[in-house]
């Protein structure tokens, strides 16, 4: 059975299959061509956690495909009062085609997928962003017309983007520098994937070392979901920690300002660059859809 539970799970193959599937579908959808691949099939979408893109993607995507797509939040569900992740799997396998789940321990995610006996589709964890990160590949390619020998940046948290980060751009041929301060760097398993790929990770300090000749520069929020009482802490700890003029100078020409959304101005990205920007940063966000659809025909087709 096939799942998306971290990006680490997909070989390149599998990567670059669901990247050519998303164009494909993109082209069908904006030339009116009917896909109805997931007729009558149905997919609960389990989130503890707010979401814009991720529920209206996934469920817009379900619905272009044919199949009908089950909002289910954790506020009215059981498992948001307690009943353990394993009966909620085996239950829900008897109900629906699919699953995806937006929530904290990436080992829930994983435990539905052990449980349950239907795919299961990670639409965040604290861990890691899979879904977000193929949609993020897809606009590169789209944008430079191909990933091979680019350089990507990411300033800031060693959080659930950066991760997904690595691991995509990695598997994809890119390379990658991230910048971010002591104590918020990804976990050790991150780092060692990264370097494993001789010479194409770094992780450094200073943002504008990583930035230098970079192609494409991503940036996140300083404080993800669920950790919004330590705000001011990482108020402090990320100063200068910004996408900004002086960070794209260094950059090379035609640079892409990427970012996962929602973006918080002042913060981690000046207005000038995102605005500057924006065209990028939406059609990545347009892309979740067409992105979101291949990793459903991926996991949930026949
Ligand atoms: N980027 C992203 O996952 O957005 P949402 O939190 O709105 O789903
Ligand atoms: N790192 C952010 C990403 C939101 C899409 C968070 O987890 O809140």
């Amino acid at each position: 059975m096939k799942h998306l539970l971290k990006l680490e799970d997909w070989t390149t193959e599998e990567i670059t299959e669901a990247l050519n599937l998303a164009d494909q579908l993109k082209y069908e959808q904006k030339h009116g061509i009917e896909h109805k691949i997931l007729k009558g099939k149905t997919l609960g979408m389990i989130f503890e956690k707010a979401s814009t893109r991720t529920r209206v993607s996934f469920e817009v995507g379900m619905t272009q495909l044919g199949g009908y797509p089950l909002f289910l939040s954790s506020n009215d569900l059981q498992i948001g009062r307690g009943e353990p992740v394993q009966d909620t799997a085996r239950v829900l396998s008897r109900f629906i085609d699919g699953i995806m789940i937006r929530t904290f321990e990436q080992s829930e995610v994983e435990s539905l997928a052990e449980y349950g006996s239907i795919p299961i589709i990670n639409g965040l964890t604290d861990y890691c962003h899979p879904c977000q990160v193929l949609a993020d590949l897809m606009t590169i390619r789209e944008h430079k017309g191909k990933l091979e020998g680019l350089k990507m940046c990411f300033i800031g948290d060693g959080n659930n983007m950066m991760n997904s980060l690595i691991v995509g751009a990695l598997r994809t041929g890119m390379s990658i520098s991230v910048a971010c301060p002591e104590g918020y760097e990804p976990p050790k398993n991150i780092i060692e994937f990264g370097e494993s790929f001789e010479g194409k990770f770094e992780m450094v300090r200073k943002p504008l070392e990583a930035a230098k000749g970079a192609d494409v520069v991503l940036t996140d929020v300083w404080a993800s979901m669920g950790q919004e009482e330590e705000k001011k802490i990482r108020e402090a700890a990320f100063e200068g920690y910004q996408v900004n003029d002086e960070l794209m100078a260094v950059t090379n020409d035609g640079a892409m300002v990427l970012h996962c959304l929602p973006a918080h101005r002042g913060e981690e990205i000046t207005a000038e660059v995102f605005e500057a920007h924006a065209d990028e940063i939406f059609d990545e966000a347009e892309n979740r859809l067409h992105a979101q659809k291949a990793v459903l025909v991926k996991c949930m087709g026949d």
